[in-house]
């Protein structure tokens, strides 16, 4: 069976190695695979739901599109497009919130944690973000959605969503109800200050991520300044537990060696941080390094960005428009 695989990310600058490692990595292995179709996706539409400088949006949307292909993701063979660009993206978003329910929404934890305290100030946008992601996925009959473990339950509505709108209009599978692609290991990648906190672009300390456009030296930095403990490497998973920050550098290194958790164990086991770290840049350096070279490449040549965003466009258009107008159709407009 061809596999369709949907995937989007948001143009909010700073993506990280929790991005790479938890999300990106792998849409390069399913671009890799000629059995499968992809469209990965700018979510420009998303990124506003929080306030943006247009300037720095704009710059954004490349420079997320110039990440995909620097870390090997092809344009000729897996489409890249922005979201903004496709108009079945928003028109979905409000036929299916006519679909979800408030009830579905309140649960959404990542609203929460994103809208903080204060959630009158927060924007309608935010509250209904996961709608808008339920249409980029169900427009394109995707059946797999690479994401990190932070996107599951927004997964699990879109489903809910789809499900809904088939029982109501009576429409068994016109929907395609789309099985999420979550790593079992390293789908959630911790903050280098605190092995509580996610990685994430929004931390105010740039020492709590490693950043895909960090070069050799910050990188280098970054992990020196990790933190750790002071106990030494254990030799099983077991002991690793209440331990978090160790745990989270043991398995970025293995993630980006391709290893499982107890492979770097096995490798470090009784050994201090010191000479771990020093592995551990050097793996990262490798991995890192010639792919933020790639995006500074790719950024100065903004034609050739915008040509594949426009390209990829196209074919989403292409797609998405008959999907659309069929839903259009089974509802009675
Ligand atoms: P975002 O930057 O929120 O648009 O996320 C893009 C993709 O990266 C999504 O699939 C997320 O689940 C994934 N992701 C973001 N942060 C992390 C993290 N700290 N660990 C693992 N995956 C992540
Ligand atoms: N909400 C996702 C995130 O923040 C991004 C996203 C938007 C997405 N639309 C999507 C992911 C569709 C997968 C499929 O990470």
């Amino acid at each position: 069976m061809i596999k369709k695989i949907f995937s989007g990310v948001q143009p909010t600058g700073n993506l990280h190695l929790g991005n790479y490692l938890g999300a990106i990595k792998n849409f390069v292995k399913l671009n890799n695979n000629k059995d499968n179709e992809c469209i990965f996706c700018v979510v420009d539409l998303h990124a506003i739901t929080t306030k943006q400088d247009p300037k720095e949006l704009k710059r954004n949307i490349r420079e997320t599109a110039a990440t995909f292909i620097a870390c090997g993701i092809d344009p000729k063979k897996s489409i890249i497009f922005n979201q903004s660009m496709v108009p079945a993206h928003a028109e979905g978003a409000w036929i299916f919130s006519c679909v979800s329910r408030i009830g579905w929404l309140n649960r959404m934890t990542q609203f929460k944690e994103k809208a903080g305290k204060d959630k009158e100030k927060a924007s309608v946008g935010l509250y209904s973000y996961p709608v808008l992601m339920a249409a980029d996925i169900l427009l394109y009959d995707a059946t797999h959605v690479p994401v990190g473990e932070d996107q599951k339950q927004h997964l699990e509505l879109c489903r809910d969503i789809a499900q809904k709108f088939n029982n109501e209009f009576i429409k068994d599978n016109f929907l395609r109800i789309p099985e999420p692609l979550i790593q079992k290991e390293f789908s959630r990648i911790m903050s280098l200050k605190d092995g509580k906190k996610k990685m994430s672009k929004s931390d105010p300390s740039d020492l709590s991520r490693i950043n895909l456009s960090d070069d050799k030296d910050q990188i280098l930095n970054k992990i020196k300044k990790a933190k750790t403990d002071t106990l030494p490497i254990p030799n099983s998973h077991q002991d690793l537990k209440n331990r978090p920050e160790a745990e989270n550098l043991l398995g970025i290194y293995a993630s980006l060696i391709d290893k499982d958790l107890n492979y770097s164990i096995d490798e470090f086991k009784n050994k201090n941080f010191s000479e771990f770290k020093d592995k551990l840049s050097e793996v990262a350096i490798e991995k890192i390094a010639p792919i933020s070279k790639e995006i500074k490449k790719l950024l100065n040549d903004e034609k050739y960005l915008d040509e594949i965003l426009k390209d990829g466009s196209n074919k989403a258009q292409e797609i998405s428009s008959k999907k659309i107008k069929e839903i259009k159709e089974i509802i009675g407009f």
